[in-house]
């Protein structure tokens, strides 16, 4: 039922109750919620420090180490999106001063330059084409260039598709004494990851991706070495919100009350990572891989080209080169309203020349490729 609501004498609103269309989200993220994980936020919140839900934030640890493979103590939800999980690696690592040095192959490797260089970083780059990624020898002459503090590579390139190769990295960072800090917002629950097998230091996350959870309620991990330099810092971590002196004491068992979680939301974490252990890591790993290729397989005998090597693609994201003639950004829209099936249009450097097709989490099966590939047929000019 529409109600009129007076904002003042002359202005007035006519709003009727939440209708939101259903839609298939097979774009960059958000992907779907998974059903029990919706289900699990519309329990009744409890207070940030009841003994409940103490219990779960535990959970809700031990379950992030288990589905990142580290066994780092300060493993964490940040309340905020993965910006502010990104954010937290930066300001808990960078002092003023540090040479930081990014790996940038894409939209997201700018975003940490920029706020490197806000929290008084000496930020230096090293620069891939969209759609590349680094070797090991060419992380290995940029560290022997700049001798950074720390290193930041993104995991799972959002913008291009492209997945970057960690193994032998983090002996490298250690051969340099840096730091080694990685953005796995488009990997964690979709691409294998090993945290602790890599030496990676600093790792952030979100979780409206590979977890099937609404965004909100971010992953954050930090070395033992990460924390070391935290303890050294001249100054205080110039963000007080991000900080991890004081939301380790909250998360940590002296249980400092910090800030109002977002209960619900860590109730749909919990079970969202809940139920990655049911099926089991590997296995969630083997189901994206597997759908992946079968999108591929299909968007290939459909006669599209992809953007990324087969090698380095990501399985969680896919670029699509968007044909000559054919107008990316009409197609999506009526994918999306006449269709209900969103995909992503290209980012930054890549903006309007590719789609990018999601396949994460709970999105990650085969009868969404079919839907896709129907659908996409009905819309693509021959
Ligand atoms: C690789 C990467 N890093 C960081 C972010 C930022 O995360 P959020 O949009 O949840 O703040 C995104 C978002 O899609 C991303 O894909």
């Amino acid at each position: 039922m529409t109600q009129t609501i007076s904002i003042n004498n002359s202005q007035h609103l006519q709003v009727s109750p939440l209708e939101i269309p259903s839609r298939l989200l097979l774009g960059p993220g958000p992907a779907n919620a998974h059903p029990a994980v919706l289900q699990a936020m519309n329990t009744a919140p409890v207070g940030h420090l009841d003994p409940a839900f103490l219990a779960l934030m535990d959970e809700i640890q031990s379950l992030l180490r288990y589905t990142w493979q580290t066994e780092n103590e300060l493993t964490i939800a940040v309340s905020g999106t993965g910006t502010a999980a990104m954010e937290a690696t930066i300001a808990n690592s960078v002092e003023p001063g540090d040479v930081v040095l990014v790996g940038v192959m894409g939209y997201f490797g700018n975003r940490l330059v920029d706020m490197a260089g806000r929290y008084g970083g000496d930020v230096r780059t090293i620069t891939k084409p969209w759609g590349q990624v680094f070797s090991l020898d060419e992380l290995r002459s940029a560290l022997q260039t700049h001798r950074p503090a720390i290193l930041a590579l993104v995991h799972a390139e959002t913008s291009t598709g492209a997945r970057q190769p960690l193994e032998g990295v983090g002996e490298l960072c250690r051969e340099f004494g840096c730091l080694l800090l990685i953005d796995t917002v488009t990997s964690l629950g979709g691409v294998p990851l090993f945290l602790d097998e890599w030496g990676v230091d600093l790792a952030y996350s979100c979780s409206q991706k590979g977890l099937c959870c609404p965004p909100g309620a971010s992953p954050f991990t930090m070395s033992s070495r990460a924390r070391e330099k935290l303890q050294k810092r001249q100054g205080k971590v110039p963000n007080w919100y991000l900080d991890m002196n004081l939301l380790g004491k909250y998360w940590g068992s002296e249980r400092v009350y910090h800030h109002t979680a977002p209960i619900n939301l860590y109730y749909a974490l919990r079970e969202s990572l809940r139920l990655i252990g049911e099926e089991g890591i590997e296995n969630c790993w083997q189901r994206h891989q597997q759908n992946a290729e079968y999108l591929w397989e299909r968007l290939e005998d459909f006669g599209l080209t992809l953007h990324v090597e087969k090698e380095y693609r990501l399985p969680t994201l896919t670029t699509v080169r968007i044909p000559e003639g054919v107008d990316g950004k009409a197609v999506a829209k009526q994918l999306l309203l006449e269709h209900n099936v969103e995909v992503g249009g290209g980012l930054g450097e890549l903006g309007g020349k590719v789609w990018r097709i999601g396949l994460m989490g709970f999105n990650s099966r085969k009868e969404n490729v079919d839907r896709l590939l129907e659908v996409l047929e009905q819309v693509l000019p021959k």
